[in-house]
Order: C-alpha cells, then sequence, then structure tokens
C-alpha cells in the first residue's frame, strides 16, 4: 500500500487526481496503485498496519524499522505524542540555497486507530512529511516568490549554468531576477511593474517596462531559458510557451501556471503533454504548479 498526504490547502485536489484510494483522514489516502499526484505533500512507500498493545509497543515497532520518523497526527493526538517523544531526535537545520539535502530516508507514521499504526520507513522526501524550510534572506529579496527557485535549483538539479541568457517574464518586485543575477546569469526581466529599486541597480539585469504577451520572440532572440511567474490564465501562458517553442529561440522552460479559483486541469494536461516537459508542485508553490521544460 501506499499512502498520499495532501498539502493542507489542496485537499479537494488530490482527492481529484488519486485513482483506487480510501481516505484514512481527510488529508490522507491510501491506494495499492503508485501514483504521482501533483498535490501530494508526502508519500509513504510500502505502508504497514500495526497493531500495538501500549505506546512502548508502538516506539518499538517503530524503531525496528528505522531512525527517523514524523508523525502526522489527524486523532488520538495525545497518545501520538507520547509515542513521538520516545522516539530519537531529530534536528533538521533550515536547508541553505544550493546547499546539501539531507540524506538519510525519513519516515513517517500516523495512529489511525488507538491501537493501530500505519507506518512507513520509506518516503518521498528527506523532510519530515515533506515540509522545506530555507534558512531564508529575508533582506535582499523583494518578494518570497524567490523561494521557488531556490527549492527548484536546491532539490531537483535544474538550474541555468553561469553566463546564460535568461528571460525572466512577470518578474516584478525582482525575486526570481535576483535568483538568477545571483547564480551569474544574464538576466532579461520583464513587467509591465517596475522592478524594485535595489535589484534594478545589479548588474547582468535588463529591465523591459512591457507587456509580456505583446512581446515577440524575435524582439528578444535566442535565450538559454524562458522563466516566467506571470498572473495569468494557465490557456495565456500555453500561449506564450507554444510561440516560443513555435520560434526556435528558446528550449529551456520554467513556468508557473498559477490558479484562479478552480485547478484547469484540461490545460494541465496540454502542458504535460509536451516533449521533455513535466509538473511539479513545490512545497513553496501556492495554488499553481512548476511545468519544467528541459532540452
Ligand atoms: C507573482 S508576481 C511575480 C513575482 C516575481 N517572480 C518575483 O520573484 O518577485 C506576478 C507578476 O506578473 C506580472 N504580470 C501580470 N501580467 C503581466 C503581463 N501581461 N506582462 C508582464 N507582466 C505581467 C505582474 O505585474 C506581477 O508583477
Amino acid at each position: 500500500m501506499i499512502a498520499y498526504l495532501a498539502f493542507n490547502e489542496f485537499i479537494k485536489d488530490l482527492d481529484f487526481e488519486l485513482k483506487n484510494k480510501k481516505a484514512i483522514s481527510d488529508r490522507l489516502f491510501i491506494s495499492p496503485d503508485r501514483q504521482k499526484p501533483l498535490w501530494a505533500q508526502s508519500i509513504w512507500y510500502d505502508v504497514e498496519e500495526i497493531e500495538i498493545a501500549s505506546v512502548g509497543d508502538a516506539v518499538k515497532a517503530l524503531k525496528a524499522r528505522g531512525k527517523w520518523w514524523a508523525s502526522y497526527s489527524f486523532v488520538h493526538h495525545r497518545r501520538s505524542e507520547l509515542v513521538q517523544e520516545q522516539l530519537p531526535k531529530f534536528k533538521i537545520p533550515p536547508l541553505s540555497f544550493l546547499g546539501k539535502i539531507p540524506d538519510q530516508p525519513m519516515g513517517a507514521w500516523t495512529m489511525i486507530e488507538k491501537n493501530k499504526i500505519l507506518v512507513a520507513a520509506n518516503t518521498s522526501s528527506p523532510f519530515p512529511l515533506g515540509k522545506i524550510q530555507f534558512s531564508e534572506d529575508k533582506v535582499t529579496p523583494p518578494s518570497r516568490a524567490y523561494l521557488k527557485l531556490w527549492e527548484l535549483f536546491t532539490l531537483t538539479g535544474v538550474k541555468p549554468i553561469t553566463g546564460s541568457r535568461c528571460l525572466d517574464l512577470g518578474s516584478c518586485p525582482g525575486g526570481w531576477t535576483w535568483v538568477l543575477q545571483q547564480i551569474g546569469t544574464h538576466v532579461i526581466s520583464v513587467d509591465k511593474a517596475p522592478l524594485d529599486t535595489k535589484i534594478a541597480k545589479l548588474p547582468n539585469i535588463e529591465y523591459l517596462k512591457k507587456d509580456a504577451f505583446q512581446l515577440k520572440p524575435s524582439d528578444i532572440g535566442p535565450i538559454d531559458y524562458l522563466f516566467s511567474d506571470i498572473i495569468c490564465y494557465p490557456p495565456r501562458l500555453l500561449e506564450l510557451v507554444e510561440e516560443w517553442r513555435a520560434s526556435g529561440l528558446c528550449k529551456n522552460f520554467v513556468c508557473t501556471i498559477k490558479f484562479q479559483g478552480e485547478t484547469d486541469w484540461a490545460t494541465l494536461e496540454k502542458f504535460k503533454k509536451i516533449p521533455n516537459s513535466r509538473l511539479v508542485h513545490l512545497y513553496h508553490n501556492k495554488h499553481e504548479v512548476t511545468w519544467i521544460c528541459l532540452q
């Protein structure tokens, strides 16, 4: 069995996405099938259901299967706490940008009845229940949007090389432009609104006060990466991406597909079908998905 824990805000989306499943709680589903949902914060593999006679029994069962455990508690909170308190304590320091990802496996468990726990020593993330915490820069970046690129570059290895030419569409106030500049790329930063003044002053940033949808690929010329964090309807972003793909002037794309109201599943399917591409819901994504296309 595999268990899928939804992001708190996106339970409905995970429920919609998962097939052949049973709800264990409002947030946790189990299924015999290995699926790749976008809206799971944490996936628990080879889940065991274990009968326990006491708190000590649960501790023993968990310790026998792994060292570090994160608890998801939806009932029997105090009893779950008593178990968790007796398990080895872990202290994961906040992750630094491009820093080392913890390499120890992180287990996950939950108490489903007073005398029954669900346990998985192997989960999809080395972070407890998939929660990624960066050691944030609270001074320079003008918005918290930079955390999406920090996560992408640190955890997935997707990252333009130094000297790349990157287009950043919908760049204001400049969090993404700042990250791209910091890793040594040349950034063409486009928005109808101005960049934060301290970002605009940095070297290797060319700011264009333009509507990204009016900009033609030929106005910009060849680029290594197109980044977009524009707030717009998904079909509009798809049109823009198709125009750039057809131009042959850009091969790599990282775009946030944002939803207003309901998730636009039909457009997500169209993005998904673009060759060499994938969709991820980053821990730092809100009601949006990151589409990555690399050649
Ligand atoms: C979520 S913010 C981007 C945040 C940015 N990535 C950062 O790290 O600071 C979305 C931006 O899209 C811009 N935007 C919306 N429509 C646009 C358009 N047609 N052309 C250019 N920018 C647009 C908005 O002005 C807004 O600054």
